[in-house]
């Protein structure tokens, strides 16, 4: 838990996002939005699908998807102003002192590579390890991750593992460079309760051993509960609260998130769930409902907002590796670096999925 002593490790201040939206018309994805993770806590940030919650992931570290582009704001990690760095300062950050963990583990890894080789890359891209040093560091966090063979399953590629196996092997991928900050984008919603649970406490572990910040991104107040220090709920681009978990649960400001609560089931036995009508509850002409209104204190054209494919296709890592078809080699566009500073199919994916 933090205390008012913990430093800052992570400054969000004023960021805003923005979409086009014909010509000479942008529209806010990340709306002024402000905040701190401390050294050591987890701040969960919640919120409806499409409230913003991955762009705002996204935006801190400058992967979002064209046309998209963050047009204000200022990010510092450990006192240092990310928004000054160029693109190679920033790739040098992402993976190195940021790690990802995305819902679905098959947006960062790799499936024609061995999970080890992936995380040994890694290792070697940020300067870690090397060879022989680099693998056997990989078999250590894949043991760190709790899997229960490291040393086999790093000689697996990503599709012989279980779903709650291949989360861990992202996990492993996230924190191998060693991060200071970790952001989980919905790092257990595509698991069942059980491994959701094994992940959210394995995540816990390595938080308090490693002294990891983590943003922790989820709709599910349930894992809020379990998982987070502080909570900020975003709606409609905005963080419209933010509070400690405790004081949140028992004593909600804002009328969204008195929704947001009100809409978990168990919490008012015998009585029917509240539905929310959410940013996209609107009038056929566009208006929003009053109660949407109400919410967000002030009306937005939101719902407008299209979903604007990536540009990028899949790009894939072109070196030559063990286990690596070599006759799909020149059919690919050449590589790019995602959030773990490998060359990964990552930004597309991401892409893919930034629609929610
Ligand atoms: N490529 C895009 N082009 C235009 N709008 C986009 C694009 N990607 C996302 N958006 C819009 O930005 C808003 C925020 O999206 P975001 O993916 O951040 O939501 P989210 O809170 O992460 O939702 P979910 O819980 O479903 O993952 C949504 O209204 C979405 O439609
Ligand atoms: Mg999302």
């Amino acid at each position: 838990m933090k205390s008012p002593s913990d430093p800052v490790r992570l400054r969000v201040e004023r960021l805003r996002t923005v979409f086009p939206e014909g010509p000479g018309h942008d529209v806010p994805v990340v709306d002024d939005v402000s905040f701190d993770v401390g050294a050591g806590e987890t701040l969960a940030l919640v919120g409806e699908s499409g409230s913003g919650k991955t762009l705002t992931a996204l935006s801190i570290v400058r992967l979002v998807p064209a046309p998209g582009r963050v047009v204000a704001g200022r990010v510092t990690l450990d006192g240092r102003d990310l928004t000054a760095l160029d693109e190679a300062g920033m790739r040098a950050v992402r993976g190195r002192r940021i790690g990802f963990v995305f819902q679905e583990p098959m947006a960062a890894l790799d499936p024609l590579y061995t999970i080890g080789f992936q995380l040994a890359e890694t290792i070697a891209v940020h300067g870690l390890a090397r060879g022989a040093a680099a693998g056997r560091r990989a078999v250590e966090m894949l043991e760190a991750v709790r899997l229960p063979d490291p040393a086999r399953q790093a000689r697996e590629y990503p599709h012989q593992l279980s779903g709650g196996q291949r989360q861990r092997a992202m996990i492993a991928l996230a924190l191998c460079a060693e991060p200071s900050l970790v952001i989980a984008d919905e790092p257990t919603s595509a698991l069942d309760v059980t491994v959701q649970a094994e992940i959210l406490d394995l995540l816990g572990d390595l938080r308090r051993r490693l002294q990891l910040s983590l943003l922790l991104i989820t709709h599910d107040l349930g894992v809020v509960a379990e998982a987070a220090d502080r909570v900020a709920v975003m709606y409609a681009g905005r963080i419209v609260e933010e509070a400690p978990v405790a004081r949140l649960f028992a004593a909600p400001a804002h009328p969204y998130t008195r929704g947001l609560l009100a809409s978990l089931p168990g919490t008012r036995p015998g009585r029917r769930l509240d539905a929310m009508p959410g940013p996209g509850a609107r009038s056929r002409r566009g208006a929003p409902r009053p109660s949407t209104r109400a919410a967000s204190g002030r009306p937005r054209s939101l719902t407008s907002r299209r979903i604007i494919a990536p540009a990028a296709s899949c790009t894939i890592p072109n070196d030559a590796s063990p286990g690596r078809p070599r006759d799909s080699a020149a059919r690919r566009p050449p590589p790019r670096q995602g959030v773990s500073g490998r060359r990964t199919r990552l930004v597309p994916a991401i892409g893919a999925r930034a629609g929610g």
